[in-house]
């Protein structure tokens, strides 16, 4: 019998890297942000080709606030620019847009920017493009925990009424297919509170090619190695 392979529905991406590709090259971490964002967009067009239901981008983690001012204040203004730059291209080829992630911290410019490009993009169906800013897995988790609180506060909801098929409903990206593979660059073997609850059961990659570098070809390693996977969620499969 011929052997289909499988390929993933929802990828999700951990862009880890530019800072050490940048000082490598002897120049400033910002730089690596820069040129990490034509990679976002490669990585994109990558997705929107191969027909996946959804991407998922992790951007910038709760974390990352920890960093110097000058680096976040960079990140924060290549962010909204990229996103005025983009998002009419991304419109055009029919792609959702969805940040994930707590965006009450940033600045009003910037969630104007967000709104906007969310509101404009909703109802495309070419790809669920998400991008997770200001997130954190256990924030997800937590922010979920606290709406089944006020329920149960409000008398709505009875705690025994609290399963895992409910739960889900109230974490982020609850209505996209489940994330098949996780990829993450930069060579680090972490999840650095990237999503926790989703990727229960996904598949794991990780390269040492610095976010900068990614391309294509990377990813389509990464695609031929996850169609070797034999996906077993318990059960014994021979
Ligand atoms: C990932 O690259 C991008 C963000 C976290 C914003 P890094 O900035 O973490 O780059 P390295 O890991 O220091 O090289
Ligand atoms: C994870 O990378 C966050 C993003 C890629 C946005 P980090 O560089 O922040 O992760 P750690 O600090 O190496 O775990
Ligand atoms: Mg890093």
């Amino acid at each position: 019998m011929k052997h289909l392979l499988s390929t993933p529905k929802h990828v999700a991406i951990i862009m880890d890297g530019n800072g050490r590709w940048a000082t490598k090259k002897g120049k400033l971490r910002i730089f690596g942000h820069k040129e990490g964002i034509k990679s976002a967009k490669r990585a994109i067009y990558f997705a929107k080709n191969h027909n996946f239901d959804a991407l998922t981008l992790y951007a910038f983690s709760k974390e990352n606030w920890n960093r110097s001012k000058t680096e976040v204040s960079f990140l924060m203004e290549l962010f909204v620019k990229t996103l005025d730059d983009e998002i009419d291209n991304l419109h055009k080829r029919n792609i959702r847009l969805k940040v994930i992630g707590d965006i009450s911290r940033f600045k009003i410019k910037l969630q104007n920017s967000i709104n906007k490009s969310e509101k404009l993009t909703y109802n495309n169906q070419g790809l669920n493009l998400n991008i997770a800013a200001n997130y954190s897995g256990r924030w997800d988790i937590t922010q979920g925990a606290r709406k089944l609180a006020k329920k149960i506060e409000k008398g709505s909801l009875k705690s025994n009424q609290i399963n895992e098929n409910m739960f889900c409903k109230y974490i982020c990206m609850n209505k996209l297919s489940p994330v098949d593979l996780v990829i993450r660059t930069g060579g680090e073997y972490r999840i650095s509170n990237f999503l926790l609850w989703q990727i229960a059961y996904s598949e794991l990659f990780f390269t040492d090619t610095l976010w900068p570098d990614f391309n294509d070809s990377i990813f389509e390693n990464a695609i031929q190695a996850f169609s070797k996977r034999k996906r077993k969620f318990g059960k014994i499969i021979s």
